[in-house]
C-alpha cells in the first residue's frame, strides 16, 4: 500500500503528460501527399486561384484534386520525388486524392471567401500564413478559427458583430 501511495503522483503525473502529447500530435493533420506549395508557386508558376479556383467568387475556396494536377503529372515523372509517383499513382486509378481539411467552421456558422478577399480585399497571408513558402503541406491553423479571433478583427474594421450575420 505504502509503495502505491508513494507511486500515485507518479502515475498522475505520466497521464497527464501522455494525454497532452497526444492533444498535440492531434492537432497536426497528416495529409496522403506530401504537397509542396513553394515548389507550385515559384518553379511552376501558379497563383493561388489557379488552384484554390472558387476563393473569390464563393464561400469555399476548394481544394484542387486530379483534373488539375493530372495536367503536369499524368505520365512520365517530372521530379525525382516518391511523392510524384504516389500522386501519378492516384492519377492512373482515377481515385481522388483524399486531402485532409485543415480550416473548416462548424455547419452553423457561415463564412465567405469572396467576402472576404474580394469585398474586404484581405491577404491570404492574414488568415493562412506565408503558404507561398510552405514546403510542406498545410498541418495547422494559422490564425485559429475561434469565434474570438473573428470578432476581434470585426471589431477593429467597424464590422458588425450581430449574432445572426455569422450564425444563419
Ligand atoms: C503547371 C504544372 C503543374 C501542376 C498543375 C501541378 N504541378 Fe506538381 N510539380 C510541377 C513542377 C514544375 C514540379 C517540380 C519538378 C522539379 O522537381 O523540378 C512539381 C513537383 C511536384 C511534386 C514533387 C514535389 C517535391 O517535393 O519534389 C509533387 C508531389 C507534386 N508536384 C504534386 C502536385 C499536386 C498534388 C498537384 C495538384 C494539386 C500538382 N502537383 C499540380 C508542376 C505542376
Ligand atoms: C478572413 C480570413 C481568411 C482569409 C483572408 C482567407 N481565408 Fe481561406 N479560410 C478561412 C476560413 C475561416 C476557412 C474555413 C472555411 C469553411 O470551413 O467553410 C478557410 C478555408 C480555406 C481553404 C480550405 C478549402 C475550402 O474550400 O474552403 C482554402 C484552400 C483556403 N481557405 C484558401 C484561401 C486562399 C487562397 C485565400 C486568399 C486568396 C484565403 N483562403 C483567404 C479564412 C480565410
Ligand atoms: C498547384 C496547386 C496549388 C496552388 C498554386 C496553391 N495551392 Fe493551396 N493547396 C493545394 C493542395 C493540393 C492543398 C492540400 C494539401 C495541403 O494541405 O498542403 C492545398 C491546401 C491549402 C490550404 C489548406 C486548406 C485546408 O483547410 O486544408 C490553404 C490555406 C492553401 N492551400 C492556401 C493557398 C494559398 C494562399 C496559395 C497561394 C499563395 C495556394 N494555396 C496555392 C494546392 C495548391
Ligand atoms: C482579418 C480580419 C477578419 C477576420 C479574421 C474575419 N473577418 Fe469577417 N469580415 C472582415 C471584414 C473587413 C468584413 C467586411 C467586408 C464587407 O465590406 O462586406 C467582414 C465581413 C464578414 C461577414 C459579413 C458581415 C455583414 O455585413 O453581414 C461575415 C458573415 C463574416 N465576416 C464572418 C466571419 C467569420 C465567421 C470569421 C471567422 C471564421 C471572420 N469573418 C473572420 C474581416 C475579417
Ligand atoms: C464574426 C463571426 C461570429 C459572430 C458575430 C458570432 N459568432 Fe458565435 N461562433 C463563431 C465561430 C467561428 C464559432 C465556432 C468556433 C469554434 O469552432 O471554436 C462560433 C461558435 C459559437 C457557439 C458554439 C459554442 C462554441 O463556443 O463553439 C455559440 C453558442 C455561439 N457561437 C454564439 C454566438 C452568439 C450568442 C453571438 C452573438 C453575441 C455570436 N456567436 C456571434 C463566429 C461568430
Amino acid at each position: 500500500m505504502k509503495w502505491f501511495l508513494r507511486l500515485g503522483p507518479v502515475m498522475v503525473l505520466l497521464v497527464v503528460v501522455v494525454f497532452y502529447l497526444s492533444l498535440g500530435a492531434n492537432d497536426r493533420v497528416a495529409q496522403p501527399i506530401a504537397y509542396n506549395h513553394k515548389i507550385h508557386i515559384e518553379s511552376a508558376g501558379l497563383t493561388c486561384t489557379d488552384c484554390h479556383s472558387s476563393v473569390q467568387s464563393s464561400s469555399a475556396a476548394s481544394i484542387p484534386n486530379l483534373e488539375m494536377c493530372s495536367t503536369c503529372h499524368s505520365e512520365q515523372p517530372i521530379s525525382e520525388s516518391a511523392e510524384e509517383l504516389k500522386l501519378i499513382e492516384f492519377v492512373h486509378q482515377g481515385t481522388s486524392i483524399p486531402w485532409q481539411r485543415v480550416y473548416h467552421v462548424p455547419d452553423h456558422v457561415f463564412f465567405s471567401h469572396r467576402r472576404h478577399v474580394v469585398i474586404a480585399r484581405l491577404e491570404c497571408t492574414t488568415c493562412h500564413g506565408n503558404v507561398d513558402e510552405f514546403t510542406e503541406p498545410v498541418a495547422a491553423q494559422f490564425l485559429p478559427i475561434t469565434m474570438d479571433n473573428c470578432m476581434e478583427c470585426h471589431r477593429e474594421n467597424n464590422v458588425t458583430n450581430d449574432c445572426l450575420s455569422c450564425h444563419r
